[in-house]
């Protein structure tokens, strides 16, 4: 894993700093970069939600941590300065299609529709891009490899957050199950989720975890992200 895992480190670290020369990197290339370095990436689905967002990203902001938001499009009208934010701010964004549909037994051209509205509304917004998707519950439609344009992200960690809205449950649940690499879903649509996830970043910073968009997680760990593929951590394939 060494050189490997040294590089992706220093991948990361360039990400991160724009590439610009932050005296994180030094002239040969490695030093502050440890094998020590971890990275795990926190998504939220079902938002944006103007009041939990906003209390969000003030908070991920606070402690320089990334995550990847998958919106919905029903939502996205009159949260458009968020979804700027997030951008800006270094988060992923990405469609979590239309209207929550479960794609499992849509037809074909239903899942076009429901991804390809939410595409058009963060074009609007973002710009053209490449919008990942996470299909609500983590159900893939038939022929997803040919149907769906962009990857796809499931999960690694789920703490049930929607369940509970205990913050110490969700919180729990998280330290409990997390590793290098996973990939923990959340809504940020709960003001307990919002508290739980800046406690894990709380703690997990402090034992020398990043927090990455998936993206991001994906690219420090070689893989190269394909249309139609679900990713659920950034652990390669085995
Ligand atoms: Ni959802």
């Amino acid at each position: 894993m060494g050189k490997r895992r040294t590089a992706a480190a220093l991948l990361c670290a360039l990400l991160l700093t724009g590439c610009a020369g932050s005296g994180a990197v030094e002239a040969d290339g490695t030093a502050q970069i440890t094998e020590e370095v971890k990275y795990v990436a926190l998504t939220f689905d079902d938002g944006p939600r103007r009041a939990t967002t906003t209390r969000l990203l003030d908070g991920l902001k606070e402690r320089g941590a990334a995550a990847t938001f998958f919106l919905v499009g029903e939502e996205i009208a009159g949260n458009e300065d968020l979804i700027r934010r997030m951008a800006e701010e270094g988060h992923q964004v990405g469609n979590h299609t239309w209207s929550h549909m479960r794609l499992e037994n849509a037809s074909p051209e239903t899942v076009r529709q429901e991804i390809q509205r939410t595409d058009e509304a963060l074009d609007a917004i973002l710009g053209p891009g490449s919008y990942w998707l996470r299909p609500p519950y983590g159900l893939l439609p038939a022929k997803a490899e040919t149907l769906i344009p962009v990857p796809m992200v499931k999960w690694s960690v789920d703490p049930r957050d929607w369940e509970s809205r205990d913050t110490k449950k969700v919180t729990d649940a998280i330290l409990k199950a997390v590793k290098p690499n996973s990939i923990i879903l959340l809504h940020d649509i709960y003001p307990t989720s919002v508290d739980a996830a800046l406690q894990v970043v709380d703690t997990l910073q402090a034992q020398g975890y990043w927090f990455v968009t998936v993206e991001e997680l994906l690219t420090i760990n070689g893989i190269k992200p394909e249309k139609g593929v679900m990713y659920r951590s950034g652990d390669l394939p085995a």
